[in-house]
């Protein structure tokens, strides 16, 4: 039995193919190892939806190859994201590597692992498919809290700045009646939470299901008691997925809306589809509908012409929405994507990292701030595990956001009631309280 050692990059997407992909090795009578050292093949599952993403890969493959050293037959694949930009080099034979698989290759990969057995020689599969959803494959779910689903794949909106339709191709949805059953196998199995996952996640369509359509069917399931999702475009929340996620029960009051920029020629530029007002009349009905709703975005800094009059209106409204949390990107250019092909990457370095210290510490001020007006309140936590300090344990509300306590023979997967009474920029800090 072979051992496979795979290690993962990038967003939760990766995670979740990782896990498919040790289900169809699993099928194959492979088995897996945490340690590189012990692997007969491994598997890099990359991401190269930013520069430094991308280059972390590069060295890690560069450190990985010593192993060859020791063990002339062992294997080295590239996944992922990265597939698609490596093939060039791959020819080339700049990278090393004997196997590189795009993310709609993956049941292919036994027949390619024992086609390079064979023959000796490197084997590439990047072929995007406009129907792969690996519907029929259960993926291998790590024992955890929330159990991520993923229930459509690929992009078709083409931001300007995104690498994403080019590495992982056309939008499409799964059968929700696979999608329930994969829940109901996770909720025998003990998981509380699920995640629904996709590039785009609001834009779920299958016949005439919707998403919103979607969350309702899987709430059905019992003893499955949270629902969060993501990543969902600004584009895709008709009335009523805003209804679904504010009266059903079980749907986390939690969205993360990525902003990207507050600036209209910059939104227009990126290909967002929305105007900065439109955004904030969203987050108007949003909160309107969803009073306690937890809001959380990503920015991108720097992006293509981006002055620094454009830059305050993304400052703007982030002093204007307050979201409660998010991720703060420098642009980082991609080949082959709208951008890169009609825009230079002309903001400078230094301006760029400028911006983003400045936005980071803002947002720290008003994360901070959110978090004080909890002061009081009373939470209830699902358990994840052990905090930092020993005696205290770690969990998270339903607006997602990080809830410490102490231990108190409280275990992984209960819901606890948390009374909070300090709290940090990042984390609410409480005692128990029935
Ligand atoms: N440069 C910087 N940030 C990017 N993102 C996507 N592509 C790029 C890029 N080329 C960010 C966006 C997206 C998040 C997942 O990553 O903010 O929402
Ligand atoms: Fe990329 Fe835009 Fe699609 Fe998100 S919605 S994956 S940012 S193209």
């Amino acid at each position: 039995m072979n051992k496979v050692y795979i290690e993962t990059y990038g967003c939760q997407m990766n995670v979740y193919d990782t896990e498919i992909v040790k289900s169809i090795l699993q099928k194959n009578n492979y088995s897996f190892t945490d340690k590189p050292e012990d692997a007969e093949i491994i598997f890099l599952n990359t991401c190269s939806v930013r520069e430094n993403a991308h280059q972390k890969v590069h060295q890690r493959i560069n450190v990985l190859k010593q192993l060859r050293r020791q063990k002339k037959d062992l294997l080295m694949g590239v996944l992922g994201c990265m597939a698609q930009n490596l093939r060039q080099e791959l020819l080339e034979d700049k990278v090393g590597v004997d196997i590189i698989a795009g993310p709609d290759s993956y049941k292919k990969l036994p027949q390619i692992i024992s086609n390079v057995y064979n023959t000796g020689e490197k084997e590439f599969e990047l072929t995007l498919s406009e129907f792969e959803t690996y519907s029929d494959v259960f993926p291998t779910h790590e024992a955890s809290v929330n159990a991520w689903i993923a229930v459509m794949r690929g992009c078709d909106n083409f931001c300007t700045f995104c690498v994403v339709p080019y590495t992982r191709g056309r939008e499409r949805s799964r059968d929700p009646q696979n999608i329930v059953e994969e829940v109901k196998q996770l909720a025998d199995s003990g998981f509380k939470q699920i995640t629904l996952l996709g590039q785009n996640v609001n834009s779920y369509q299958f016949k005439k299901y919707d998403f919103a359509d979607l969350i309702e069917k899987v709430s059905e399931v019992n003893s499955i008691e949270r629902i969060r999702f993501t990543s969902p475009h600004p584009k895709d929340f008709p009335a009523k997925l805003i209804d679904v996620v504010a009266n059903n029960e079980k749907a986390c009051k939690h969205i993360h809306l990525p902003l990207q920029a507050g600036n209209d020629r910059i939104l227009e530029m990126m290909n967002r589809t929305y105007t900065q007002k439109e955004f904030l009349d969203l987050v108007d009905v949003m909160r309107d509908k969803i009073p306690k709703l937890v809001l959380t975005t990503d920015i991108i800094v720097g992006f293509p012409t981006e002055t620094d009059e454009d830059y305050k209106d993304t400052l703007k409204v982030i002093e204007n929405v307050e979201f409660d949390s998010a991720f703060m990107f420098k642009y980082s250019e991609r080949k082959n994507t709208i951008a890169q092909r009609k825009f230079k990457d002309d903001v400078p370095e230094d301006v760029k990292t400028f911006r983003m210290v400045q936005l980071v510490e803002k947002q720290r001020n008003i994360g901070y701030k959110k978090n004080q007006q909890h002061l009081g309140e009373t939470f209830s936590v699902l358990i994840e595990g052990q905090a930092k300090k020993p005696t205290q344990m770690m969990g998270r509300n339903d607006g997602n956001k990080i809830v410490v306590f102490p231990e108190n023979g409280k275990k992984v997967s209960e819901f606890v009631n948390v009374k909070i009474n300090e709290v940090t920029p990042n984390t609410l800090i409480g005692d128990l309280v029935k």
